[in-house]
């Protein structure tokens, strides 16, 4: 089990405490070192919120298109505005004012983008996030709890040096090793390494025609409970949430922890594995009606087990129902597949 309590709070994951445990990451040069003999893999991938988990800020492209964002927050006037390829920060209260540019931008998701910047040598998260439902900006997740003392607070939380480190290291590839951030070796989004351990070494052994170093394990042949455990490695695991918390719809976002608590789960069974719903390496399917197949795999008349009486098609829809996350202006979606009627509590 990895718990460490007193690590850090992911506010965005309402979760206090749990570090991310990076794979041995060697430094690679990107995709392209793996494009040229795995082109299905690459063509699509970094086109996906895993992909752009983390972009520089010279590049967002919400910064872009919103020039000019500011947040009234009692006295704190908070304004973030473009200048050329760079986003600046201001908060102003009363005649005092606190200016820094934004460095790095988290989060290309359901809901919304949170910034980083350094200040004093160390990293801060912003205090404002942009949200899609919104088009503007709004406290980040967490921010809700606590009021700012000093500017310096209003415009960011402070990270000690290791939450930084577990920030990066859940959004990009390449930047942890031996326990401590590299910024220098730092590839920005979820890269093909952070779930394909040693792919580097791979890429490198089947050019040189090394059959033996060349071999990679097929993750395709890993068990529910083991899938769960890897894409555990950034969306938590069972164990971490099932010891830690959070209790409530805050734990909707922890996908290997609802799903492994729903009658359909079964950790050696490769039907209900993250990767039988999800194409890692392809955007989010958003059609409900193409997830059918995967609850027909176990449910089904041919296999005389339990079916629908209500109906035959867009299981999802009312199976694994969307849950409102407070502050984060978004719904997600429950993976405690169950029979969901209105008016239940959120089971936990
Ligand atoms: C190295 C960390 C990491 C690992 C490992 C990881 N993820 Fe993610 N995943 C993320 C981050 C960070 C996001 C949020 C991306 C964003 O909002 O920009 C995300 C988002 C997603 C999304 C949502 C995409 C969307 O459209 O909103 C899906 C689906 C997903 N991951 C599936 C998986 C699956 C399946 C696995 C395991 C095979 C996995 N992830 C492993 C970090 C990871
Ligand atoms: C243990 C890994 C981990 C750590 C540490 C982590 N995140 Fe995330 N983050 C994720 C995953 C996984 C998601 C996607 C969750 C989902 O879609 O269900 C995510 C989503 C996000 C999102 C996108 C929300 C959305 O869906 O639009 C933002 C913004 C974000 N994280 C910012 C941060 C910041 C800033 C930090 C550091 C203070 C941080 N995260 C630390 C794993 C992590
Ligand atoms: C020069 C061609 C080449 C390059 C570059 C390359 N691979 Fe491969 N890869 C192969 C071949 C050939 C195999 C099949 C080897 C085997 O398992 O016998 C393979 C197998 C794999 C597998 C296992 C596939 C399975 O069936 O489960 C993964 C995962 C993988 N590569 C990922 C990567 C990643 C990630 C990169 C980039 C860092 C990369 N590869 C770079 C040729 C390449
Ligand atoms: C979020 C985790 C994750 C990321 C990031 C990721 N993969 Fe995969 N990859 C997987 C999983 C899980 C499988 C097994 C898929 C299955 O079971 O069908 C897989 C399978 C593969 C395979 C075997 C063939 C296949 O499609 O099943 C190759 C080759 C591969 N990945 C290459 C890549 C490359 C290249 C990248 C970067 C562009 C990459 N992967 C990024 C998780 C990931
Ligand atoms: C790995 C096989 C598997 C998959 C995939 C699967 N299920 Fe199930 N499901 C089961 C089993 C086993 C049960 C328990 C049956 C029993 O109680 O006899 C179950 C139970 C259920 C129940 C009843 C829950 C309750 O509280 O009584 C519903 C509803 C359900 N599944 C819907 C779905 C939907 C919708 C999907 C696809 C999104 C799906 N299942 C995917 C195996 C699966
Ligand atoms: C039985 C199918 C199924 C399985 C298994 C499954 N998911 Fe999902 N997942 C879905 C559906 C359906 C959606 C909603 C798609 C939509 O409406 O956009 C979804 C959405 C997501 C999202 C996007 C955020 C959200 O809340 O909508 C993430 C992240 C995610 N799944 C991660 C995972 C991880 C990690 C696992 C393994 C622990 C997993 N899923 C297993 C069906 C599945
Ligand atoms: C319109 C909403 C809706 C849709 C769509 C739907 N279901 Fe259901 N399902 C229900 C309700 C409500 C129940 C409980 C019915 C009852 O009380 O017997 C149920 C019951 C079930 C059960 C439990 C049956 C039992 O005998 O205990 C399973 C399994 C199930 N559904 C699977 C599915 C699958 C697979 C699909 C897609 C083919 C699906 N459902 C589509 C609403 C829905």
């Amino acid at each position: 089990m990895r718990v460490d309590r007193a690590a850090y709070a992911c506010l965005w994951l309402l979760l206090p405490g749990l570090p991310f445990t990076a794979a041995a990451a060697s430094p690679l040069g990107g995709d392209a070192a793996c494009a040229t003999c795995h082109a299905a893999q690459t063509a699509h991938y970094r086109a996906t919120p895993m992909g752009q988990a983390l972009e520089r800020v010279e590049v967002s492209d919400i910064l872009k298109q919103h020039a000019d964002l500011s947040f009234q927050e009692g006295p704190y006037q908070s304004r973030i505005a473009r200048q050329g390829d760079r986003s600046i920060l201001t908060v102003t209260h009363g005649t005092e004012t606190f200016t820094v540019p934004l460095l790095w931008a988290f989060g290309r998701g359901q809901a919304g983008q949170t910034y980083v910047f350094e200040y004093n040598g160390a990293f801060y998260e912003s205090r404002v996030s942009f949200f899609y439902a919104l088009g503007a900006l709004d406290l980040t997740m967490g921010a809700q709890n606590t009021k700012p003392q000093t500017i310096v607070e209003a415009a960011g939380r402070h990270m000690s040096s290791m939450e930084a480190r577990d920030c990066f290291g859940c959004h990009s590839a390449g930047g942890v090793s031996g326990g401590k951030l590299h910024m220098e070796a730092l590839i920005p989004g979820v890269g093909c390494e952070s779930c394909h351990e040693a792919a580097a070494k791979h890429a490198d052994a089947v050019r040189i025609g090394d059959i033996a170093a060349a071999k990679l394990p097929h993750l395709s042949a890993l068990s529910a409970d083991d899938t769960a455990d890897l894409c555990g490695r950034c969306h938590r695991t069972w164990s971490q949430i099932a010891v830690n918390g959070p209790r409530g719809v805050g734990n909707v976002r922890f996908q290997p922890f609802r799903l492994a608590n729903s009658k359909c789960y079964d950790g050696a069974d490769s039907r209900i594995r993250c990767a039988a719903c999800h194409n890692p390496h392809e955007a989010l399917e958003t059609n409900l009606a193409s997830y059918d197949a995967k609850c027909a795999a176990c449910h089904s008349a041919a296999l005389h087990t339990k079916v629908c009486r209500v109906a035959k098609a867009n299981c999802a829809g009312c199976h694994m129902p969307k849950v409102e996350l407070p502050g984060a202006h978004a719904r997600f979606t429950d993976h405690q597949i169950r029979i969901a009627r209105a008016g239940d509590p959120y089971p936990n």
